[in-house]
């Protein structure tokens, strides 16, 4: 089962697709996540997008397709996979439909989060991780138990983005209504994209994208 999350930036999809992961052991593929550990690493690849990252825009679509075309051909992909962050370009789109037609596989589901864009900068500027397990919370809707400790890990060090800060985020919000809505059509037109409630709580929408995957399943 092949399902990709689309949704403007701080909608949920991290957060949903992490939970899909794990009910569903299909691997999730965050192509945020990809680069910010190429940045972490100081690859070339890394260094290349920092910036660009860093300034809210789109990395180019051809780094971005060749990242996508060799992760998912690892064995883990095998029983399928739920892509976060990609396609965000008509171009990504596009690319990613021919090379999974090559490998005789196709996309089951499009989940789109929608959202009320006024909320997410609250959302994502109150978005912190656990720096040792990645656990993800935040200061509005998810604080960890005990103040200060990891939930799942016990850790005390807690990390948040570089590009979480609000004139950041303006940029990024402006990527999503420019760059990537536009690609939702070609998904409606293939009758495969869902429009989940993505301002409910995250155990509600869990509960209805949890639905929309065992109706095609
Ligand atoms: P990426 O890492 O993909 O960031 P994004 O799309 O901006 O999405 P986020 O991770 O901010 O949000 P999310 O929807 O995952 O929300 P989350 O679950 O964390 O991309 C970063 C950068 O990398 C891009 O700007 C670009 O430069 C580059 N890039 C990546 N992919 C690319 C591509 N394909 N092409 C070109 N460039 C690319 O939730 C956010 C917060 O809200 C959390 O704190 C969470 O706890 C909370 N929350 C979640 N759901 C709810 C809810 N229902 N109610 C209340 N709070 C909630
Ligand atoms: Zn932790």
């Amino acid at each position: 089962m092949n399902i990709i999350f689309l949704g403007p930036p701080g909608a949920g999809k991290g957060t949903q697709s992490k939970l899909l992961e794990a009910r569903y052991g299909i691997a999730q593929i965050s192509t945020g996540d990809m680069l910010r550990a190429e940045v972490a690493a100081g690859s070339p690849l890394g260094q290349k997008v920092k910036s660009i990252m860093a300034s809210g825009q789109l990395v180019p679509d051809d780094l971005i397709i060749a990242l996508i075309e060799a992760r998912i051909d690892r064995p883990d992909c095998a029983k399928g996979f739920i892509l976060d962050g990609f396609p965000r370009t008509r171009a990504q789109a596009e690319a990613l439909d021919s090379m999974l037609k090559k490998t005789g596989r196709h996309i089951d589901l499009v989940l789109l989060l929608d959202v009320d864009e006024d909320a997410l900068a609250d959302r994502i500027a109150g978005r912190f991780t656990c720096a040792k397990c990645g656990e993800g919370y935040n200061d509005l809707y998810k604080r960890p138990k005990v103040a200060g400790t990891c939930d799942v890990c016990g850790g005390h060090d807690f990390i948040r983005r570089d590009d979480d800060r609000r004139e950041t985020v303006a940029a990024r919000l402006k990527a999503y209504r420019e760059q990537t809505a536009p690609i939702l059509p070609y998904y409606e037109e293939q009758g495969r994209l869902r429009r989940i409630n993505g301002m409910a709580d995250i155990d509600d929408v869990t509960k209805e994208v949890f639905a929309a995957v065992d109706s095609i399943t």
